[in-house]
């Protein structure tokens, strides 16, 4: 089943890439076709690309991998930094591998919920859910719990968390796989995920670096190329970078490129992004791998930064053509590409390995991403494969289904709650509509990649999505729980509904979304038949339960932000949970809400708008067939509440915004100044010395076939035919502005993540919450940060920066959160000076704490002292 839309899907894209017969495995033009971006945006070369291995943390998994390395054939470093083809092995790629050191290919698996394609897996909420929570144990928790889940079915490299993109598009398809339309709570959701992961020895990836904004003509191909994400240096660093700075900071093993360009220069190759931003400016010590099929050029893309191609396939997959496997020994051979690049792309590679442990005791894959049944095909897209077992159907799921629960029910998010209709009482008489309470009648997982929307809405479609192991459907948990509950699982309101005048009307509703290579009810990822509406008219059949009805729950599953303007007012509608996307634990998540075993305190990870004009245009998506799309970013800094605020425009809910069961008195505001601050941080520290090795050309005949080897056909290797006739040999014409003179120190880094000093605690403000209602309950208080008004840096009036969530609290109890305020929340980026600097050196700054960007109650002022504001 996956694999017969898989070939189809394929043959598509080969379809569209035969038709050019000039096939340019070396070409360096991608660099160079930047005609329709506009003038004032380019992307400066920027060579060479530094070298890994010169901060301390790292030190001893370099020193590994440098000793391992050092021993190593021209064979042996190409086998690891080239996938071995598209269906050339169980995951959805690996590598070639190093016996002799004991390296095994390195299975790389889908996805930021959960392992796609396979069995006795969690399926566990989305990155929006996980976002909603505001809770960062519980993102730590999820990263663990996934990290042992990929560890014990094999996988070396997940392939998550996404947080590019970061949701600038209410629209984009993808927006769900990561954690809701603001960088910092983007980046704690990035940073504690990928600390859970690689606590259990599975690299993590964050992805996808960056500007892939919408989903619609993401990817190059010969009819058209990806559109160029216009970015300005401010509004990158402050916004679209900042999450990944804080998964380099978390120690990321590694980073994966977006499909689109930046700037008019494909991501994938895209040195001043690969080479002077994420490795010099943020110091990024792992690799950089390409999204599937976003790799361009050989020689071009390795001088670029780029560490590791995937799947491994050139312009025509399932060919055995690669620029990279024997085209990349041949590079190093002829002189074109030096081998102090190949060195430390390898010695990249290795260096994670050794750290996270994979030396030892790490399993291999016991499952294959293309069949379920046990015996499948080795390599599924050679032409004639060996068989085997593939599927040892391992069960990892641990208690793993609890926490996926917990988090479930930590996200929903109740929005309006008239006459406190909710919780509902366990004998009352229910009636409940829309098929988004159901299952799918097909089977759970009957659609490839979660390709439908057919009952309760778990997760997106596409990569990001995993099989569910079981499904507890809003239905069954309603059913378990409730003896008088009438279902109508249909999206047409049934005609011969009695409503009695004390029955509850509970609507399930939802919005869907995904990945562009799925189209879902005429939308290709993004939303653009769907608009901002609800699917499979939610509207009309929230409408009419509100006719009937005098009490109506609406719970809405969805993947981001809908429009609620039709009947959000309407007297009856009295109660709206946003249930996001909750995995496999739908519908207990639900009713433990819905009933009142727990109060809701999920908070919403992004804007809900009154109406979609009340975005910038700029935001919208751009559908444009022919000729290169640039989509400029030319709202800037002001995206979600950002833009509501600078505009002026009421939302109808809050960024942020929350209700519980029981309400909270926030008081006893208070504030300390730790690090006095300047306005730039205190100097760098220059860079520790990165392993070195001789660069002497190696002789062919690492790279000849070994003997009497059993060959796959189509498969990529790392060998030639006749590699002693390959001779160094000069007119490579390499990029302009390209030097292997080492680029002095940028200014703003010198540590994982940029210069430590910026995460110097500069403030901390803490505030009492108290339990003022009459049911136990959680609260998440929200710091937003005010910079002193600057005309030079116009910012956006409030910036989420820090958050912290209260435990149960019992009615009357109290607690005080504490939260830190660094450096760099406190700064804006001087694209002059290339800089973070504190305007004023923090003098005026506010600090406000609320329960949304909407609903502030106090704040501090630095140097003076805090006050309630409420
Ligand atoms: C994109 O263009 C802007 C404006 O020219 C420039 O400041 C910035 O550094 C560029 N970014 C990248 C990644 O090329
Ligand atoms: C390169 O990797 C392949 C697996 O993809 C393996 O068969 C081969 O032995 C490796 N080559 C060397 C020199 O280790
Ligand atoms: C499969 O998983 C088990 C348990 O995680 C592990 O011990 C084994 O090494 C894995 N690989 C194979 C090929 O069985
Ligand atoms: C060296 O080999 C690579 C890979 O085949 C090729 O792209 C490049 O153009 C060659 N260099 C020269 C100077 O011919
Ligand atoms: C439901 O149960 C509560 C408490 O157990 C009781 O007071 C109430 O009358 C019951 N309502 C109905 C409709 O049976
Ligand atoms: C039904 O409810 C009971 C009691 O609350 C619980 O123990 C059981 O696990 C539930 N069953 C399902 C299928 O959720
Ligand atoms: C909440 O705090 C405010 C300010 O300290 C106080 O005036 C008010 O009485 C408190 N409310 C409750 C219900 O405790």
């Amino acid at each position: 089943m996956f694999f017969t839309i898989r070939v189809i899907a394929l043959l598509s894209l080969l379809a569209t890439r035969v038709s050019t017969s000039v096939v340019e495995p070396f070409g360096v033009e991608h660099l160079e076709n930047r005609a329709d971006v506009p003038d004032n945006f380019r992307s400066p070369p920027y060579y060479p690309t530094p070298k890994g291995g010169w901060v301390p943390a790292w030190e001893e998994a370099y020193a590994k991998a440098h000793a391992v390395v050092s021993k190593m054939t021209l064979a042996e470093k190409v086998n690891l930094t080239t996938g071995t083809g598209f269906l050339m092995g169980p995951c959805v790629g690996q590598t070639g591998s190093a016996p002799r050191f004991g390296i095994p290919r390195l299975c790389l698996q889908d996805g930021p919920l959960g392992l796609r394609n396979t069995d006795h897996n969690t399926a566990f909420p989305a990155g929006i859910s996980v976002g909603a929570t505001f809770d960062k144990k519980l993102m730590y928790d999820r990263g663990r719990a996934m990290g042992e889940e990929f560890r014990g079915k094999g996988v070396n490299i997940h392939l998550g968390p996404s947080v590019g993109p970061l949701g600038r598009k209410p629209r984009a398809g993808r927006n769900w796989e990561g954690f809701g339309s603001d960088p910092s709570l983007q980046a704690v959701g990035a940073a504690e995920t990928i600390k859970g992961v690689q606590s259990t020895g599975v690299i993590a990836t964050v992805k996808h670096l960056v500007g892939n904004e919408q989903e619609m003509y993401r990817m190059t191909n010969v009819v058209q190329r990806a559109y160029s994400a216009n970015i300005d240096d401010r509004t990158l660093h402050e916004l679209y970078l900042w999450p990944f700075a804080e998964a380099v900071k978390a120690g990321v093993g590694a980073v994966m490129m977006a499909y689109n360009d930046v700037n008019g220069s494909a991501s994938s190759q895209n040195s001043k992004l690969i080479s002077g931003i994420l490795k010099d400016e943020l110091g990024f010590q792992g690799f950089v791998m390409t999204d599937w099929y976003a790799h361009l050029s050989g020689v071009a893309s390795a001088l670029a930064g780029l560490d590791m191609s995937m799947p491994g396939d050139g312009s025509i997959p399932l060919t055995g053509s690669t620029y990279w496997g024997g085209e990349l020994s041949s590079s190093i051979l002829n002189g074109s590409l030096p081998l102090e690049r190949l060195n430390d792309m390898v010695t990249r590679i290795v260096a994670p390995w050794f750290k996270f442990g994979q030396d030892k005791d790490f399993p291999l894959p016991n499952f294959s991403a293309y069949t379920q049944n046990a015996e499948g095909l080795l390599y599924p897209g050679a032409l004639f494969s060996p068989r085997g077992i593939v599927n040892r159907f391992v069960n990892v799921q641990g208690d793993h289904h609890k926490l996926a629960r917990v988090i479930a029910r930590e996200s929903i998010t109740l929005l309006k709650n008239d006459d406190d209709l909710l919780p509902l009482g366990r004998n009352w008489t229910l009636k409940v509509f829309g098929t988004d309470a159901g299952t799918n009648p097909k089977g759970i997982n009957s659609c490839t990649d979660k390709g439908c929307n057919k009952g309760v809405l778990t997760m997106g479609w596409g990569s990001g999505s995993a099989n569910l192991p079981y499904l507890v459907t809003p239905e069954d948990a309603i059913r378990n729980i409730s003896k008088n509950a009438e279902f109508h699982i249909t999206d047409r309101f049934p005609r011969n509904v009695e409503a009695g005048p004390d029955d509850v009307a509970i609507v399930f509703v939802n919005a869907d979304s995904g990945e562009n290579y799925i189209s879902v009810e005429g939308n290709p990822g993004d939303r653009t038949k769907a608009e901002l509406k609800l699917w499979h008219d939610g509207d009309e059949l929230i409408e009419a339960a509100a006719n009937k009805f005098s009490n109506v729950v609406v719970v809405v599953h969805t993947v981001g932000p809908i429009t609620m303007e039709r009947w959000i007012n309407l007297p009856s509608v009295k109660s709206v949970l946003f249930a996001h996307l909750p995995g496999q634990e739908a519908g207990n998540s639900v009713t433990d809400i819905l009933f009142g075993d727990f109060s809701p305190c999920g908070h919403l990870p992004y804007t809900i708008p009154k109406a979609e004009s009340d975005y910038p245009d700029s935001v919208s998506l751009i559908n444009q067939p022919f000729g290169q799309i640039q989509d400029t970013f030319s709202e800037g800094l002001f995206v979600d509440y950002r833009h509501f605020q600078k505009a002026n425009i009421t939302p109808r809910y809050h960024f942020g915004y929350g209700l519980s069961y029981t309400t909270f008195n926030f008081t006893e505001p208070a504030m300390n100044t730790v690090t006095p601050l300047s306005e730039y941080p205190p100097t760098r520290k220059p860079k520790g010395k990165a392993p070195s090795y001789p660069n002497d050309i190696p002789p062919g005949s690492e790279v000849a076939w070994p003997k009497n080897f059993n060959r796959i056909w189509r498969y990529i290797y790392p060998y030639l035919d006749d590699p002693s006739a390959i001779k160094p040999k000069p007119g490579y014409p390499y990029p302009d502005g390209y030097s292997t003179e080492p680029k002095p120190d940028p200014r703003a880094g010198g540590a994982e993540g940029g210069n430590p000093a910026l995460w110097d605690v500069a403030f901390t403000v803490s505030i009492k919450v108290t339990n003022t209602g009459k049911k136990a309950g959680r609260a998440v208080a929200q710091l937003y940060v005010e910079l002193p008004t600057d005309s030079a840096y116009p910012t956006p009036k409030l910036q989420l920066r820090q958050f912290e969530k209260t435990a149960t609290l019992e009615p009357g109890q109290s607690e005080v959160l504490k939260m830190e305020i660094t450096r760099k929340d406190v700064s804006i980026w001087d694209t002059v000076k290339q800089d973070w600097k504190a305007p004023g050196a923090g003098k005026g700054l506010k600090f406000w704490v609320g329960e949304s960007v909407g609903d502030l109650k106090a704040v501090c002022e630095a140097g003076e002292s805090c006050k309630l504001s409420g």
